[in-house]
């Protein structure tokens, strides 16, 4: 069912190759599907922030795999990895033909890739999501408030006091795995572009009413013991690290920059990242991200 390919030549990732059958495959919201795929091995490896490389088996077309970050890790009956869930949108060429994969269908997923996001302690740890955004939040609160441990060896848990998950979605009816959500973190606040949800507006609307609640209620301008976890589209994440620097609070932002073959070859996923010395360079999304310290992003 499924093969390691660690190390190949001429590449910097170690990952697996991983061809599969899909256990489940549900329409979760308009246009938006959850995948689970059976892999002992992704599932005890993954941490929250990484992703997959996937394609349906057997199909040429597209030829090049797309990335999905993790949403979900799934435990057998004795409490060990046994599955892993994506989520995703029906965008172009590749999601449309997923979408149309029912349970038993093979697919080849090459993972765990990328780095995922830092485990510092917090007091609250604010995860702001845009659309299908929301895909790598659901472990990162999980992991945060210390209810699951993910990676080999496992990485830190319970790092965080408190998750609160502000949500943003053109409509209601885009709106996935809410349910989840209120599970995994303290709270869920949700901003719909109509009002048909939650706050009429924008979610970083959202954002900025709680990093004044939290200046208010502890009473202090800056060095607010608050981090920010941010995914969603490109103008969402500027907006979002404007507001962190703004009220000086470090921000996390997994960027998903369109790419061929995940795993640091070819040099498709590039963004403008600052150095050290204040300059930029080009950094691969796939190999040094895709989550950065959003001051270290040119936009
Ligand atoms: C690290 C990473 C994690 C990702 N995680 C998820 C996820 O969990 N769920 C999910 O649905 N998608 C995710 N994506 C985006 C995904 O890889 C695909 O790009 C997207 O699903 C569109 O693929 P497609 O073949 O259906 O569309 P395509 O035929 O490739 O393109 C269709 C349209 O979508 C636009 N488009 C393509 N790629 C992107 C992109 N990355 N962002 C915005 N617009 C794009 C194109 O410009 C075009 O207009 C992630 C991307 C990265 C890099
Ligand atoms: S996608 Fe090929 S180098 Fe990043």
């Amino acid at each position: 069912m499924s093969t390691a390919l660690s190390n190949a030549p001429g590449c910097e990732a170690t990952f697996d190759f991983v061809s599969t059958r899909i256990v489940k495959h549900c329409c979760i919201a308009k246009d938006t599907w959850q995948l689970t795929v059976e892999s002992p091995e992704l599932a005890r490896k993954t941490v929250p922030g990484q992703f997959f490389m996937i394609r349906i088996a057997g199909r040429t077309d597209p030829l090049i795999g797309r990335a999905l970050a993790m949403y979900d890790r799934h435990l057998d009956q004795n409490g060990q990895p046994e599955a892993v869930s994506v989520v995703y949108t029906v965008k172009g060429k590749f999601t449309q033909a997923l979408s149309k994969c029912v349970t038993g269908d093979q697919v080849e997923l090459w993972g765990p890739l990328g780095n995922g996001f830092s485990t510092k302690p917090t007091d609250h740890l604010i995860l702001v999501a845009g659309g299908v955004g929301q895909t790598p939040m659901l472990t990162l609160a999980s992991a945060a408030l210390g209810k699951s441990k993910y990676g080999t060896p496992s990485q830190p848990n319970g790092y965080a006091k408190k998750v609160t998950l502000c949500y943003g979605a053109r409509t209601k009816e885009y709106l996935a795995g809410v349910p989840d959500f209120e599970k995994a973190c303290t709270e869920v606040r949700i901003a719909t572009d109509d009002g048909s949800q939650g706050h009429h507006g924008r979610v970083t609307d959202l954002l900025r009413s709680l990093l004044d609640t939290e200046k208010s209620d502890r009473n202090i301008s800056s060095g607010l013991p608050v981090r920010i976890a941010c995914c969603g589209p490109e103008p969402m994440m500027e907006a979002v690290s404007k507001i962190a620097l703004e009220y000086s609070v470090p921000c996390e932002l997994s960027l998903e920059t369109p790419m061929a073959c995940g795993i640091g070859i070819c040099f498709t996923c590039v963004a403008k990242i600052k150095q050290a010395d204040g300059e930029w360079d080009y950094q691969r999304t796939c190999i040094e991200g895709p989550v950065f310290d959003s001051e270290q992003i040119v936009w």
